[in-house]
């Protein structure tokens, strides 16, 4: 069984969680990347990354055409943003069809919006199987460690 580990990650926090759970899981990766680069620090990370959301934007990928076909298991990996997840995956929910696969979220964040974050991309993946949620509260500041052990045990306790 294939399993690819699909992220968007602005600061670095989602990345590193992906990794993680890509390695113990032995998965492919996939770091979804956007032509127009949002800005990374200060007041206009996160008005464009808000306005991004609430505007529903789907910002061009730079990523090549991926087959989802060889995959049974797609996990999925954003960041919180104003409450939902990351603009990147409308984009990328809108090209790919889910539909079949085993599929997993997590999301990483300060400390508020992650249920609601997570039953968005739920709601916006169609007619696959969900086989579990998390989230991380940035996990590359606070409690590093626990995090990654915390990572490590979610991927094993995945019943694909
Ligand atoms: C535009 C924007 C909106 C955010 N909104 C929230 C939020 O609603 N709740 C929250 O807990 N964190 C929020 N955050 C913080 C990020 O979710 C958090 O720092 C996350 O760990 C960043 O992951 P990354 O480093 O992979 O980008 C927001 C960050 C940005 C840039």
């Amino acid at each position: 069984m294939k399993t690819l580990v699909v992220f968007y990650s602005l600061g670095g926090y989602t990345k590193y969680i992906s990794e993680i759970l890509a390695k113990e899981l032995e998965a492919d990766i996939l770091e979804l990347k956007t032509k127009n680069v949002y800005p990374q620090s200060g007041f206009k990370k996160f008005f464009f990354g808000g306005k991004s959301v609430i505007f529903k934007e789907e910002p061009e990928l730079t990523n090549e055409k991926i087959d989802l076909k060889p995959y049974e298991n797609i996990i999925i990996g954003t960041p919180v943003w104003a409450g939902k997840y990351a603009a990147p995956f409308n984009t990328f929910i809108k090209q790919y069809s889910f539909e079949g696969k085993n599929v997993a979220v997590f999301a990483c964040h300060i400390g508020g919006g992650a249920d609601k974050c997570l039953r968005l991309i739920k709601k916006a993946l169609k007619n696959n199987h969900f086989i579990g949620q998390t989230d991380f509260v940035n996990p590359l500041m606070k409690n590093k460690e626990k995090n990654l052990r915390k990572a490590i045990n979610w991927a094993r306790s995945l019943t694909f």
